[in-house]
Parts: structure tokens; C-alpha cells; sequence
């Protein structure tokens, strides 16, 4: 696949990485692509790099448009390595550009790649022509790293946020438009396993954006698809999700070691049916945790049942707990069930575990001692029950 002109004298000359399963955590069972953008003006501009690996990709889909060595400038929104570890390739190969970074980028930079470079450093707010364009700089910190930045066009109206409104996907279809709904299900993935730690930033971020008072026609992601038929769904959405928009829907998310807590959990979640609630049986080894979280993003209230182990939670458990207080899920409420053997340990342990970062927890719980009886099977329907009467 060669390039692809997406306005004109404007290019993606990214890579695919179709084979990557597992981004620090993530699981990428569709692989991503790391995306750069190529602006041909009286100066040439490359938007962002690639992984190490897919240097030469990228080069030859370069090559296809220009000689590399006509780049005037780089433009670094983001020191992260899967978009800047080919920098110092392609920096020698054009044969020292200016190198255009925030002050934080300038400082990554130099710390991940050791060698001198002709930085300059740029400010939010702050234009630089190109000849017919200007690019636009808006710092974004901590979207999702101190030196983000994004690039805008304002003359074609394009927006290059690097990282922010990606899905990790790799497909030989480059807009969102050529693959319909389906796209919304890889970025929902990407925003809860990325950047809703950060959704208090976006809000802001998005309003500084709009402000700006340019209508957007694209969104140019550093990963997956280009939004250019509907940016503003995309940008829609991250309110959405950033202001912890819920749907009526519960989460029953548990382990189990001789099955009991998985019998309570479908007992729980028969409660919940019978309520009216949409809700969904989630097993910690037949779920990867970052599926979980993404189906956490549109719920309102999670259960989570472990079976006690050493007198505390379920390796299992533990593990989804530490990945999820990470990404500070906004306005869910959380309960919490369990069996045991000889004594119990696991609800207490779960229960503190989030108390420490202020998440909402109900009151309530429900522990069982080996097999659930008839008596605590009707005790678990009603706890779904009453779980589904206390959220909604
Ligand atoms: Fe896609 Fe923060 O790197």
C-alpha cells in the first residue's frame, strides 16, 4: 500500500504493524498502526514518525512523494517511542531538519535519543507558516504525556492530536468511513485503556479546541483510522465518556476456584435481568482486562465476586483491581460478593483496595461459606435485585 492523499498535498505515510498483540497491557488482537503525516508546502513538513521497526516503511511510502531529504521540518507531538524511535533515522536521513517539539517534547527527546538535534521549540498558541499553511500548535499535557502536543492546519482544517481519538487497529482501509460503526467499538477500547485517567483534561482540552472557532473537517490519530466523514462524532464521544455518561447497565465481573462464585455471579445476574437491567457475565480468565474496561466505560454499577485465597482476593482479581484504580473509572458504583472456605477474607480485601482511591462503593455484600444453599441462591437473585433498585 502506498501513500494516501488525504487533502490535498497533504499525506498519511505511516506504517501497519499488524502483528503487535499486547501494548503495554492492552491487548491488540487486530494489531495498530502507527500513523505520519507528510504536508507539502514551500517547506516540507513530516507530522510525527513510526516505531524503530517500521522506519523503512515509512521511508518508501516517503519516497513515493518526495525525495526524504526535501523535509525541511519534523514535527514531534509526542516523545512516546512508538511514534519517535525512527526520529534519529530519519533526522540522519534527511540530513539534520529542524526538529519542531514543545519544551517537554525537547526534553524527552534529548534524554530517549542522546544526540544533538536542531530542536525548535514551540508554545501553545503559536503558528508557524509553511507557505500557503500555518501549523497551529496546542500543547495538551498529559494527553496523555507531559509533552503532547497537537498539530492543526487551520487552512485545511485538519487536526493531528497524536495519540488522542486512535484505535488500535491495523486494516488496509485508512478512514472511518470505510468501516462503519465497527470503528466506534476500537476507539471506545483505546479511550478506556489510554486516556480516561485523563478525562478531566479532555473535557478541558476540547473546549480549548472548539474555541479556536475553526470548524474540524479531519482528525489525523497517530494510531488507526482517520476520522474525516463525521470528527465530530469522535469528539462527541470523548465527551461522553470523559463526563462518565452511563447506560443502564451492570457488570458482573468475578473469578471462581470450585465454582461457587461463579454461581453466585449467575444468580446475581438473573436478579438483575429480572430487574430490567442490561447486564453481563464477565470472567476474569475468559476476558482480557482491557475488554473488561471497555465494557465498564457505558456501565453504570460493577459486581465483582471472588472466591478467598490465603484469606484474601483471587490472584486474578487483584490483578483487573490494580489495572482498573489506574485508569479512575468516573461515576460507576461498585459491590462486592464472594465465597469461601474456612474463613472469608476476599470482600474486605476488595472493599479496601478501592476505599483508598475514593470509588463509590454500596454498602452491601454477600459472602457464602463452600456451596450456595437454596436459601443463598435466593439471597444472590436479590442482591442483584436490590443492587439494580440502589443504581437506577
Ligand atoms: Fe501512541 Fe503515547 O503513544
Amino acid at each position: 500500500m502506498g501513500p494516501i492523499e488525504l487533502k490535498s498535498r497533504i499525506y498519511w505515510v505511516g506504517a501497519i504493524d499488524w502483528n503487535t498483540r499486547d501494548f503495554h497491557g492492552y491487548s491488540t488482537p487486530l494489531g495498530t498502526t502507527y500513523n505520519a503525516y507528510l504536508i507539502l508546502d514551500e517547506k516540507n513538513v513530516l507530522v510525527d514518525t513510526v516505531k524503530a521497526p517500521f522506519y523503512l516503511e515509512m521511508l518508501g511510502r516517503i519516497s513515493e512523494i518526495i525525495d526524504p531529504s526535501k523535509i525541511d521540518l519534523v514535527v514531534t507531538n509526542h516523545v512516546e517511542m512508538d511514534h519517535s524511535s525512527s526520529l534519529p533515522q530519519i533526522v540522519d536521513r534527511i540530513g539534520n531538519p529542524i526538529v519542531v517539539t514543545s519544551e517537554r517534547g525537547q526534553k524527552g527527546l534529548v534524554k530517549h535519543y542522546q544526540r544533538p538535534m536542531n530542536f525548535q521549540v514551540v508554545r501553545s498558541g503559536e503558528s508557524l507558516s509553511i507557505g500557503r499553511r500555518h501549523l497551529t500548535f496546542i500543547e495538551a499535557p498529559m494527553i496523555h504525556w507531559p509533552d503532547s502536543m497537537f498539530t492543526f492546519i487551520p487552512e485545511d482544517r485538519v487536526l493531528l492530536p497524536n495519540d488522542a481519538f486512535g484505535q488500535h487497529l491495523a486494516t488496509c482501509q485508512r478512514f472511518e468511513d470505510e468501516i462503519g460503526d465497527e470503528v466506534m467499538r476500537h476507539a471506545a477500547k483505546y479511550f478506556a485503556n489510554i486516556l480516561w485517567p485523563l478525562a478531566p483534561l479532555i473535557i478541558k482540552k476540547i473546549d480549548e479546541v472548539v474555541k479556536m472557532g475553526v470548524p474540524i473537517e479531519m482528525i489525523g490519530p497517530s494510531h488507526g483510522l482517520i476520522w474525516r466523514k463525521n470528527p465530530s462524532r469522535i469528539i462527541e464521544a470523548y465527551l461522553d465518556w470523559s463526563h462518565g455518561k452511563a447506560e443502564k447497565k451492570v457488570l458482573v465481573i468475578y473469578d471462581t476456584m470450585w465454582g461457587s462464585t461463579e454461581i453466585l455471579a449467575k444468580a446475581i445476574l438473573k436478579g438483575l435481568i429480572e430487574e430490567g437491567i442490561e447486564a453481563k457475565l464477565l470472567h476474569l480468565r475468559s476476558n482480557h482486562r482491557s475488554d473488561i474496561v471497555t465494557e465498564m466505560l457505558e456501565a453504570k454499577g460493577i459486581l465483582i465476586g471472588s472466591p478467598t485465597l490465603n484469606n484474601g482476593m483471587f490472584p486474578t482479581v487483584g490483578d483487573f483491581l490494580t489495572y482498573m484504580k489506574g485508569l479512575r473509572p468516573k461515576g460507576k458504583i461498585f459491590g462486592f460478593f464472594g465465597s469461601y472456605g474456612w474463613g472469608g477474607g476476599a470482600i474486605k480485601e476488595m472493599q479496601r483496595f478501592l476505599e483508598s482511591e475514593s470509588f463509590e462503593i454500596w454498602e452491601k455484600e454477600l459472602s457464602v461459606q463452600f456451596v450456595p444453599n437454596t436459601e443463598e441462591m435466593k439471597r444472590a437473585i436479590e442482591f442483584g435485585k436490590e443492587f439494580a433498585r440502589r443504581i437506577f
